[in-house]
């Protein structure tokens, strides 16, 4: 098995993105580069999410070439050879053969040789589909090929007159998960669920935040996770106020709340869940007043989720609760609506209130297409994760709210229904948590 996706799926996609470009197009695709670690170690390898996204092809030094009806083959790989002594150390590869046999390419030749024949590959098309800009040194190869091709103008073979940036085609294929993906995604989803229960589970004072930590990624591996889908975000007390803590090097106090957003990644698909719990298993007045506040905005911006709303509304719906909670418990002074205008919510609520999920945590897709917000359909993905976080040295407000940040994110699928919310296995309910964390204390 090369991944939970089928080769049919990866087929299917390719197809798809052929058909949209049609046979005047080319599409090049590079695999993302190894990066250096420390000297002669580099950090784990992960393929670029598009070059996945078409091929399943997990190897680093790799071209992928689609060539819409050509007659050779339209799906030509360019990958590492096959290498006795270089697989010692590194690994199998899957050499050209391996492209053929296992990945389905058309056709499959050595990666050294690219720069040699991908300008053949480029004659006769109008068209190149590539991402423009990502990468500095792959723009210069890419525009190198096209002008070995002008040297055969007199030949009566002309270059390619267009450039075209292939992200927004992909990426709104991307954004519609397939039934195999929206599998991958629940059982990732479920994984990272698991973990943030163990953890609450394991949770007290005096413990430290990287051996929460631990615990996530202990049970993100445990079920087959090759990753964690970013690096986990675990805040003691005032640390759950800095939007992306990942020092995680603090001692957990009792009486403070702990915010880990942590998920993991299961054939390049990710989970992205945030919970806020107390260290200690139970809530303080304050902490229970911004933590139902946070829920209600949750909860009312999950309600917007379903076929036909657009992409704001969620976020509409968590800053109007988050702003009128906030005026109620004397955090914010004015009218809503004014405060709402003002944007002086943003003191306590300063980022947008969820993302696509996919392949990216932050995954790609379009949120706008000309001025008007992407309508949610059937097979997309999304968190939903308002928060409000008081930083310690808020003057503003009365000091027992300060140094409270809250965050509760869950991962939801649009379906027909509404939508399906793929991480509902873990509490957060204000009962449901003291309810988990109280019992395994007693244990
Ligand atoms: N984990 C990053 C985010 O929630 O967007
Ligand atoms: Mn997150
Ligand atoms: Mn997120």
């Amino acid at each position: 098995m090369i991944s939970r996706i089928s080769k049919q799926a990866f087929a299917r996609r390719r197809r798809t993105l052929m058909d949209a470009i049609g046979r005047e197009s080319v599409a090049i695709l590079f695999s993302a580069p190894m990066q250096i670690r420390s000297r002669d170690v580099d950090y784990k390898y992960r393929q670029d999410s598009d070059f996945y996204y078409l091929t399943g092809f997990k190897e680093p030094e790799a071209i992928m070439v689609l060539s819409p009806g050509r007659e050779e083959g339209e799906f030509v790989l360019f990958c590492r050879e096959r290498d006795r002594s270089k697989e010692i150390w590194d690994g199998i590869r899957a050499g050209t053969e391996g492209a053929v046999a296992t990945y389905n390419a058309d056709e499959a030749l050595p990666i050294a040789s690219a720069d040699q024949q991908l300008p053949s590959l480029l004659k006769g098309k109008r068209r190149v589909y590539y991402a423009i800009g990502r990468d500095a040194a792959c723009d210069q190869r890419v525009i190198g090929w096209g002008n070995a091709v002008k040297v055969e103008m007199r030949n009566g073979i002309n270059p390619p007159a267009e450039w075209v940036a292939i992200d927004t085609l992909l990426h709104d294929q991307r954004l519609r998960k397939c039934d195999e993906e929206q599998a991958v995604m629940r059982e990732v989803a479920e994984i990272s669920a698991q973990a943030h229960v163990r953890a609450m589970e394991f949770c007290r004072p005096g413990l430290h935040e990287y051996q929460l930590e631990a615990e996530y990624l202990h049970e993100f591996y445990r079920y087959g996770c090759q990753y964690s889908a970013y690096p986990s975000i675990v805040g003691g007390g005032k640390n759950g106020c800095i939007l992306h803590y990942i020092e995680n090097s603090d001692e957990l106090k009792a009486g403070d709340l702990v915010l880990v957003d942590a998920g993991g990644e299961l054939d390049g698909y990710a989970a992205d869940i945030t919970r806020t719990f107390p260290v200690s298993g139970r809530f303080s007045e304050e902490q229970k007043l911004l933590y139902e506040l946070v829920l209600a905005a949750q909860l009312a911006a999950m309600k917007q989720v379903k076929p036909g709303n657009h992409w704001n509304q969620p976020h509409e719906a968590a800053v109007k609760e988050i702003t009128e909670g906030l005026v109620v418990l004397g955090l914010l002074e004015g009218e809503p609506k004014d405060l709402i205008d003002e944007g002086a919510y943003r003191a306590f609520y300063m980022h947008k209130t969820g993302h696509w999920l996919g392949l990216d945590v932050h995954d790609v897709g379009r949120y706008k297409i000309g001025d008007r917000w992407q309508t949610f359909e059937l097979g997309m993905v999304l968190t939903v994760e308002p928060g409000i976080y008081v930083s310690h040295d808020c003057d503003s407000v009365d000091e027992k709210w300060r140094g409270i940040g809250i965050r509760i994110e869950d991962n939801l699928l649009v379906t027909a229904d509404g939508h399906e919310v793929l991480t509902a296995k873990v509490p957060k309910s204000i009962e449901d948590i003291e309810a988990l964390m109280g019992a395994s204390s007693t244990l």
